[in-house]
Order: structure tokens, then C-alpha cells, then sequence
């Protein structure tokens, strides 16, 4: 309903602005009558698309739809200077109007690549306590949201770019599906994951949208997991496992349910341990520090997804209260920190401002 309102919201104050944009226009004396109709005949044609777009996805349609009213609104607001500057008026509105659409059309398809091509984004981290080897290599798969950018085969694909960098660990921290994942394409997606080769294995963790969206889709959380598990991956529920004699991983439940504290799931590690903890969302980074983790691996932010909100985080990040910090890597005390922002986003085909990515995190030994 919420998305109906501001769809309803935003499709007004467009119409609103092309009525005062023909008004000033004719007021100026800037366009003959053929020229008016023909603009009116390409906005009519626009707002079929985007009606048709609103009836085939609701969500993506208000995400259009705003982008181009902000982008019109600076387009007006840059004119209206020009204007002032050269102490005269500028006839020019529909070139305004032209030049706003097309800046528009072009940050959407970049937004449009951002957010379905993956890349690699890697990190290198030193440990002071024995890792057993030279280089702990670790895969973080994140927010796949399966059935917003990709699909099963989808996933299938994007996994091969995993496998080529020979990880010894794979952890997926999180929203692997959402509301929008069919059944089909969630068997798939745990099928290609379990065919993933490793030398300790593939661990799962729970995100909010795994747990959360279960009245919306055709399968429930408990069947994911019986998924997962019939494929080799190990799910981690407030559990801790030892992956070798010198590394130890917990996985924790995500922060949307009742969970246990870091204290508790942390009582039968050894001092020496080389402790990774993987959590779903970033915003427990002291308390794992404190409890003694190593390396802590989350997602969740999807990079603050649509700017302004990547620009935001880092100006303002005391704004974001819930998340510790919104993308990349910092240090609390000796505890490495990452957020990724994931293989894929929530309901938007649109990233802006940030990157859809698998993570590799090289752990060198002291
Ligand atoms: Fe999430």
C-alpha cells in the first residue's frame, strides 16, 4: 500500500511540474503550438511506459519515477540561475528539459550495470595468531536477494568468478533470498552453491529477508535450510564450528531475531583461536571486537544502495545510526571489519553511488 501512496505522491508533483514547465514555457513565448504538442504527445508516450512499468513492477516504476522528477527539478533549478546570472531570460526550457531526461536515462542504465554486474573486491587482512598455514582465503557471498538481478542460472554464472579464486572458506552472510525468490530458483541457487570447492567448507548464516519474508513466497525458512544442508552447506544458527586446529568461525542469527551474545557463543574458543564471526547486518562490531573475533564478515547495507545514501553514510555517518558504517573495511581495536554490499539489492534493478560484489578477504599468517 505504502508503495501506491508514493507512487500516487510522486506522479502528482511530476504532473504538477510539467504544467507549470508548459505554462512558463507559453508565458515566455518560447514555443509555437506544434512544438507543444509534440512534447505533450512524447510525455503521453512516457507516462504509458511507466504506467506500464508501474503494473509490472510497482517499486521499480516509484524508483524511476523519482529520478526523473529530481533530475527535471535540478534541470529547473539550473536554468532558473542561468537565468538570474545573464539577467535575462533563457530561451531554451525545452532544451532543459532534454538535456535532464537524457542525464536522467544515462544515471539509470549506469545504476542499471552497477547493480547486475559482479565484481571482486578484495581485502588483505594480518593475523598475529597462527593461522596453520601461509594465506587463509576466504569467499564472501552476500545480499543475493535471488530473483531481483538474477535468477538461478543467474547465480550459477556469477559463481564462476568465485570459483576461479580457489577460496579455502566460503561464507554467505545473509539475504540470500527475499520475497521475490521462487522456489525453483532458491534449489537451483543452493544447488550451484554446494558445488562451490573448498578445503573447510561453505557456512551460511541467516539474513532478515531469509527469516523475515516467509508469508510472502512459496517456501518457508526451515526448507532453505533443509536446501542448503542437502547441498553441504552448513547453516549457522548462534553455533560456532572449528574449521581447522587454529580457525574458528560463529555464525550468528541475524539481529531481527532473538539472539545469543557474543560472551556466550564465545565461551569454548581457546585464546590462540583465529576467531571469524559472520552476522548479517553491521551493527554489533564493539561487541564482537570485545568478545575477542578476528575477522568480522557482514552485508545487509547493499553500499547505502541509491545515492544519495552512499554520499550520506560517509559525510554523516552518526545520520545512519542502526548500521556501524554502511560499506568497506575498518579496524575496532584488532578486529577487522567488513561490509560488503552485496551480489545483488533489494527489490531495485538501480545501484547508484555504489557496487553489486563478491568479496575475497586473504588472511596472511604472522
Ligand atoms: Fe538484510
Amino acid at each position: 500500500m505504502i508503495w501506491y501512496v508514493m507512487l500516487a505522491v510522486i506522479f502528482a508533483a511530476e504532473i504538477a511540474g510539467i504544467v507549470y514547465w508548459q505554462l512558463r514555457a507559453e508565458r515566455r513565448g518560447e514555443q509555437s503550438q506544434t512544438k507543444r504538442w509534440v512534447k505533450s504527445a512524447v510525455l503521453l508516450a512516457a507516462a504509458v511506459v511507466w504506467a506500464l512499468l508501474a503494473v509490472y513492477d510497482k517499486e521499480n516504476a516509484f524508483i524511476v519515477l523519482l529520478h526523473l522528477f529530481v533530475f527535471l527539478l535540478v534541470g529547473m533549478c539550473a536554468d532558473g540561475v542561468f537565468s538570474l546570472i545573464r539577467k535575462k531570460k533563457v530561451k531554451g526550457s525545452a532544451c532543459v528539459w532534454a538535456a535532464a531526461s537524457a542525464a536522467c536515462l544515462i544515471w539509470l542504465c549506469l545504476g542499471w550495470a552497477a547493480a547486475h554486474h559482479v565484481r571482486r573486491t578484495d581485502y588483505s587482512v594480518t593475523s598475529t595468531k597462527a593461522i596453520g598455514q601461509d594465506r587463509l582465503r576466504i569467499a564472501q557471498i552476500t545480499d543475493t536477494h535471488i530473483g531481483t538481478t538474477m535468477d538461478g542460472a543467474g547465480f550459477a554464472k556469477k559463481l564462476k568468478d568465485v570459483s576461479k579464486a580457489k577460496p579455502d572458506i566460503v561464507v554467505v552472510t545473509g539475504d540470500f533470498t527475499d520475497a521475490n525468490t521462487s522456489r525453483e530458483d532458491m534449489q537451483r541457487s543452493c544447488l550451484e552453491l554446494g558445488k562451490l570447492e573448498t578445503k573447510y567448507g561453505i557456512y551460511f548464516v541467516f539474513g532478515n529477508h531469509d527469516c523475515g519474508d516467509e508469508g510472502e513466497r512459496s517456501f518457508t525458512s526451515a526448507e532453505l535450510e533443509a536446501e542448503l544442508e542437502r547441498n553441504g552447506v552448513i547453516v549457522l544458527r548462534d553455533e560456532g564450528v572449528r574449521v581447522s586446529d587454529n580457525v574458528y568461525l560463529i555464525g550468528r542469527r541475524d539481529a531481527s531475531e532473538h539472539r545469543e551474545n557474543m560472551r556466550k557463543l564465545t565461551a569454548d574458543i581457546r585464546p590462540t583461536d583465529y576467531l571469524i564471526v559472520l552476522d548479517h547486518q553491521p551493527n554489533s562490531f564493539t561487541e564482537e571486537s570485545q568478545a575477542g573475533a578476528d575477522l568480522v564478515l557482514t552485508g545487509h547495507t547493499h553500499g547505502g544502495q541509491l545515492m544519495p545514501l552512499p554520499l550520506a553514510s560517509r559525510l554523516l555517518p552518526s545520520f545512519f545510526g542502526d548500521a556501524d558504517f554502511m560499506y568497506g573495511k575498518r579496524m575496532y581495536g584488532s578486529t577487522a571489519c567488513i561490509v560488503s554490499s552485496g551480489m545483488s539489492s533489494w527489490e531495485f534493478w538501480f545501484k547508484t553511488g555504489t557496487v553489486s560484489e563478491f568479496v575475497i578477504v586473504d588472511v596472511e599468517g604472522p
